[in-house]
């Protein structure tokens, strides 16, 4: 089965071909991403009008160029036509100018060459990016991952799962009000760096070799499975107005971030991988680009037994393969005429 899987949630434009190989794996044939940082880098964070302009702007591009790259030596119509089964598109959560620009595409597509259509749920979808073949060592070759614990850290969301298998999961908690993701960004913001911080905010945490500042770990002992983290930005933004920053202290902010956030997603990760007996915990988000916070996740879960797999780097940020991965392996298509954009989508 061949998916074109669209993804518009937030400020990517992202499209992708991809093949099942088997029930846990789907191989990439092409993908492309639009997206418009550099706009939001100017505004220090995503104003959702530019995102949506700016999809509305390249989602024909970026379709046509993922066609063009899925099979070089043919028309990309008559591939589209002909060669791909189905079309999948995340439907919520996220911005709604965005989301409309990719679900009211897809609508398109299917309805015009009568192909099934597949909605996504983008947050489940970023786990899914684990059954992308073909990855670095550490990711999913060949493995079957469930039963398993899931943790998605992003931009917008930090959420842990419990999987049984392919769309049999229980939420077992999220955050109360920041997402990991958005502390980051924050907190980056006051300490004047680019958006979204978290690649500099990891740059600058690995300078650290003699750390003089902590941060609390929010709800590190709670016995829930919930985290919080607008308290530790609040935390930030006390530090940065009493302290003169120098480019040091800023490295020693960005260290102490991160060991308050990671500590205790790593920590709650692992109790549930404990107390559910699983042997398998997927990462996925953007905030799971963070090598960091994998190497810390691996050292400890090896001392328990357990593998922590993450997807690659692009497929960790916003991709559309992970939707076509999510789509492929939880085939349910739905009639065009039933699939709305919902912002708020959360777990069922
Ligand atoms: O999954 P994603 O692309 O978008 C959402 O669905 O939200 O995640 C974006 C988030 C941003 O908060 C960004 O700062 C963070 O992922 N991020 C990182 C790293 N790369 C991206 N956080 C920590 N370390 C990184 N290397
Ligand atoms: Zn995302």
């Amino acid at each position: 089965m061949r998916i074109l899987s669209i993804e518009t949630s937030c400020d990517e434009t992202s499209v992708a071909v991809v093949e099942k190989i088997n029930d846990f794996q789907v191989q990439v044939l092409s993908d492309t991403t639009a997206t418009s940082l550099a706009v939001h880098a100017q505004t220090g964070g995503i104003i959702p009008e530019n995102a949506a302009r700016a999809q509305v702007e390249y989602i024909i591009p970026v379709i046509s160029r993922t066609l063009e790259n899925a099979s070089p030596n043919k028309n990309p119509i008559d591939f589209l036509k002909h060669e791909i089964d189905a079309i999948a598109v995340t439907y919520g959560p996220g911005l709604i100018g965005s989301l409309l620009v990719g679900v009211e595409t897809a609508k398109t597509l299917a309805f015009s060459l009568r192909k099934p259509i597949v909605p996504v749920n983008h947050l489940l979808a970023h786990l899914y990016a684990n059954f992308i073949a073909n990855q670095t060592p550490h990711s999913s070759l060949n493995i079957q991952h469930f039963p398993c614990i899931g943790l998605i850290v992003s931009g917008g969301h930090t959420d842990l799962l419990y999987f049984r298998s392919h769309a049999e999961y229980q939420w077992l908690g999220g955050t109360r009000d920041d997402a990991a993701g958005e502390c980051i960004d924050k907190s980056g913001r006051l300490l004047g760096l680019t958006y979204p911080a978290g690649p500099e905010i990891e740059r600058r945490a690995t300078q650290v070799t003699n750390p003089t500042i902590k941060f609390q770990s929010p709800l590190l002992h709670s016995t829930d499975f919930d985290f919080s983290f607008s308290g530790l930005k609040a935390e930030v933004a006390r530090f940065v107005q009493k302290e003169s920053m120098t480019n040091q202290l800023k490295n020693e902010v960005c260290y102490a971030l991160q060991k308050a956030i990671f500590d205790v997603l790593i920590a709650k990760t692992l109790k549930a991988a404990e107390q559910f007996g699983v042997s398998h915990i997927l990462l996925g988000g953007g905030v799971s680009a963070n090598q960091t916070l994998l190497n810390q996740f691996r050292v400890k879960s090896s001392e328990l037994g357990v593998s922590v797999f993450s997807p690659e780097r692009t497929y960790s940020t916003d991709n559309g393969a992970m939707i076509g991965a999510y789509a492929a392996l939880n085939y349910e298509p739905i009639p065009w005429q039933k699939i709305t954009a919902n912002p708020e989508l959360y777990f069922a």
